[in-house]
């Protein structure tokens, strides 16, 4: 079943307004605090957002099976959000997400990425260090919804393919 999944070609483009049902269905199952199709709206208008979607195309249909927000500021490229839908996890989706990140920063001469993950998170952690990052720093109390702390993490853009 898996195998099959991954034969199917996945397109990652711009996230759409008409994206927002199927982005959200993911999001609540995501997250402990998820947010808000109003977030989502104001990311898609931030002209500091980017938002992308992983596509699956079907005989007949095409779904949004992962997604990933970020904002480029300066020369620094910091991740918002990303997630995967349960069902297409383990897939290489996220790390395909988190690449397309990482040339669209190389794109813009940006040289650095940056991101916060809650400390018990360890799939995403393991995921941000396949992508090269690395912890930094600390938020105590970053997450009021658990009170857990936040690890900041960081990567260099210059590993990216020329
Ligand atoms: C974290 C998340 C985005 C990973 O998505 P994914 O598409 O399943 O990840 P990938 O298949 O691209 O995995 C890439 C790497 O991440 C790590 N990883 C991902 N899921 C993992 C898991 N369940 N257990 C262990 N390692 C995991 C592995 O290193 C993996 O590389 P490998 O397959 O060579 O071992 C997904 O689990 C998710 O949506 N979680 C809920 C939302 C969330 O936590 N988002 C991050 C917020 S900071």
């Amino acid at each position: 079943m898996s195998d099959k999944k991954n034969s199917l070609p996945v397109i990652i483009d711009r996230m759409l307004i008409t994206d927002l049902p199927e982005v959200l269905a993911i999001e609540q199952e995501s997250f402990h605090s998820p947010w808000t199709v109003g977030m989502f709206k104001r990311e898609l208008e931030n002209a500091h957002s980017r938002c992308f979607c992983a596509r699956l195309n079907f005989e007949d249909k095409s779904i949004v099976a992962a997604y990933i927000v970020f904002w480029l500021v300066a020369d620094e490229v910091h991740l918002h959000n990303l997630a995967v839908d349960k069902e297409y996890r383990r897939q290489g989706l996220a790390f395909q997400l988190m690449e397309a990140m990482k040339e669209i920063a190389r794109q813009n001469q940006v040289v650095a990425q940056t991101l916060e993950v809650r400390e018990s998170n360890t799939e995403a952690i393991k995921l941000y260090r396949k992508c090269g990052f690395v912890v930094k720093g600390v938020r105590p109390l970053y997450y009021t919804d658990t009170k857990e702390d936040a690890l900041i993490m960081w990567a260099d853009v210059s590993s990216v393919k020329k």
